[in-house]
């Protein structure tokens, strides 16, 4: 039974060790740390509602990519029922200019890379 103290202490010092990270960044004001994301500045509205766009804004530009390149669409209705172009770059990228300090900082945040950019262009890069 000497084993007992030694298990229980070594379990201790095992959880101390593995919620560590969590303890650092309590510790430094870090636990409820988000990205600040660049808004647009001029529209309040996305082409979706806001928390479907944060949860599916993915699955939407698949399906625009999908309607454009297999069925030969072009328009998609937004949320105020205006026509708007189903483009990656040129709606997108259009009202979130600065796709460093908007999709880029929440996906390295999330860790997430897309392989978008290895075929399309962002207009700011070509400049
Ligand atoms: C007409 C301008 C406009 C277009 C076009 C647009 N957005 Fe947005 N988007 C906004 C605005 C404004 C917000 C912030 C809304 C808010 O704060 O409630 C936003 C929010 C978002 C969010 C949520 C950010 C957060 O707060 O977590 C994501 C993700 C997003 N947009 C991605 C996209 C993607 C992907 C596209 C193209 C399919 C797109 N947007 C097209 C204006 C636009
Ligand atoms: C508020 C955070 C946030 C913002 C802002 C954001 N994204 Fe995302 N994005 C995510 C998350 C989280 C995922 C991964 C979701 C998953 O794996 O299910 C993702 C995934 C994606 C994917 C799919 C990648 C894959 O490998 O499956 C694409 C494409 C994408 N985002 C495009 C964009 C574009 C374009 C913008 C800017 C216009 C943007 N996102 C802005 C959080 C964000
Ligand atoms: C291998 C190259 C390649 C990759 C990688 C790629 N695309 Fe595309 N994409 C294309 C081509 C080519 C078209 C057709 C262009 C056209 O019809 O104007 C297209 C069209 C689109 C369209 C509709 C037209 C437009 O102007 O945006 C969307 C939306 C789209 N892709 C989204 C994505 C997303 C999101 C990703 C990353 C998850 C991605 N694509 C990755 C090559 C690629």
């Amino acid at each position: 039974m000497r084993d007992k103290g030694r298990i229980i202490i070594g379990l201790v010092i095992f959880l101390i060790l593995i919620t560590f990270p969590v303890w650092y960044n309590v510790a430094r004001g870090k636990a409820g740390y988000v990205p600040q994301l660049e808004k647009p500045a001029t529209v309040k509205q996305c082409v979706r509602d806001t928390s479907f766009m944060k949860a599916h804004h993915m699955d939407l530009l698949d399906e625009w990519r999908d309607r454009v390149v297999r069925k030969g669409e072009v328009m998609d209705i937004d949320m105020a029922g205006k026509p708007v172009e189903m483009s990656l770059t040129r709606t997108c990228l259009g009202c979130h200019h600065n796709r460093e300090a908007f999709c880029n900082r929440c996906h390295s945040y999330m860790d997430v890379s897309p392989y978008c950019w290895d075929c399309h262009v962002d207009p700011k890069e070509t400049k």
